[in-house]
């Protein structure tokens, strides 16, 4: 038998990469995962990018770069952040291969073999093999509508003495939730003191349903006390695309420096190409139009992906209402269980991510995630009707 090393022995396939591989069957109505509909990507605005691009500009592309950014979308993207009110010049910035990078960045300078992450129940399915890589121990604290538990969270902070904390506040995956004003203010006091870095995650805060939940979507970064470490990092993959593969983290410049050279031993620098791109998406204005179809193309398939369940689920079945974001998170009556579904309803052709899969202690199965990002509009409700069609069976087969 091959002889692995310890940090990658315990890894198994992420459940949503496995289940990726059956969305693309082209007959299966797939929920499960949290990928944009290509038809709403900025290919217009791309074509346009590229044609005007500067021949300076495309050699840069094709050359390697610094390792923590191309410094033109180091300064379009400080731009950017400072816009929404993040301490940009107090703080180090780099420039990840995606934010999934910046999560195992943080994760490598904090986090030696067996010491403690903190994470929410459910938690981003993403982020989970990341941890168990690097050999944590991983304690879940459960969320409600506003944020983490406080009483749970203080007395996993009490008990673990994490070496990191990971949330993520706004339009959570897989709960839809996004933290209130006062759950994330408590935190920041449950924090104060402690010195245990938080790594706040905002790859969806971009995309409000509504103006009026904009306020929510300030991040902790943004009103820090200056005696809290913490990592913030974001993405460009569900505002401009993920195949760019371009994230970033802002944090304390201790921490970044650490990260950066990090970076340097993991892949030198991100693709250069891409960043050229996303300066130019930046400095060329076309970011706020392009949010704006997206917030209005989501609250809408949102809003048709409700709809049909309010129409066709099963007594005792419950859901969020999502305020943005990506997913509908459902609860199942006690007697169902998420993975038995999952295989009837895969069969008779749709299919969602079990709850298991985000519970880092991999124990709850009563819940699942459904995503209305990426299935065709169109075919929403079929997906929702063949879901209720196979609790109704499973219902039936757990009552013989
Ligand atoms: C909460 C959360 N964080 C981070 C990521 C990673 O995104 P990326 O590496 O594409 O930036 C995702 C992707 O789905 C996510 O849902």
């Amino acid at each position: 038998m091959t002889r692995f090393a310890r940090s990658v022995d315990a890894l198994q396939s992420s459940a949503v990469r496995e289940l990726m591989k059956a969305a693309s069957n082209p007959d299966m109505i797939s929920f499960s995962g949290g990928m944009p509909n290509p038809g709403l990507f900025p290919v217009e605005e791309l074509d346009e990018i590229i044609t005007k691009l500067p021949l300076r500009s495309k050699q840069d592309g094709f050359q390697y770069g610094p390792t923590p950014g191309y410094p033109p979308l180091l300064e379009s993207l400080s731009a950017y952040l400072r816009s929404k009110g993040l301490p940009v010049e107090d703080n180090g910035l780099i420039v990840t291969a995606g934010s999934l990078q910046a999560i195992h960045l943080v994760t490598k300078v904090f986090v030696d073999p067996g010491d403690a992450v903190v994470t929410e129940t459910p938690c981003f399915v993403g982020a989970i093999p990341v941890f168990r890589y690097f050999q944590a121990r991983l304690r879940g604290v459960p969320l409600d509508a506003d944020g983490p538990a406080l009483s749970d969270l203080e007395r996993a902070l009490e008990e673990e003495k994490p070496r990191l904390l990971y949330l993520t506040p706004y339009f959570h995956n897989p709960a839809g939730i996004v933290y209130s004003a006062e759950r994330k203010a408590a935190v920041m006091n449950l924090l104060k003191g402690r010195g245990i870095p938080l790594l706040e995650d905002d790859a969806y805060g971009e995309l409000y349903f509504d103006e009026a939940d904009r306020p929510l979507t300030l991040p902790m970064k943004a009103s820090a006390d200056p005696s809290i470490p913490i990592c913030y990092t974001g993405s460009f993959s569900k505002i401009f695309g993920p195949g760019m593969r371009l994230g970033w983290l802002l944090g304390p410049r201790d921490v970044t420096a650490k990260c950066e050279l990090a970076k340097q031993g993991v892949d030198a620098c991100s693709s250069t190409y891409t960043q050229v791109l996303a300066d130019a998406f930046l400095r060329g204005g076309y970011l706020p139009a392009y949010l704006e179809r997206l917030r209005q193309a989501y609250a809408r398939r949102c809003r048709i992906m409700t709809d049909a369940l309010k129409a066709l689920m099963p007594e005792g079945v419950k859901w969020n209402a999502p305020k943005g974001g990506f997913y509908l998170w459902l609860r199942l009556p006690p007697a169902m269980n998420a993975t038995a579904l999952l295989e009837i309803a895969a069969a008779a052709g749709a299919v969602f991510v079990v709850g298991r899969a985000f519970d880092p202690e991999g124990r709850r199965d009563d819940c699942l995630r459904l995503s209305f990002s990426h299935t065709p509009e169109d075919r929403i409700a079929d997906g929702v009707r063949i879901l209720a069609e196979s609790m109704a069976r499973l219902a039936g087969k757990n009552r013989r």
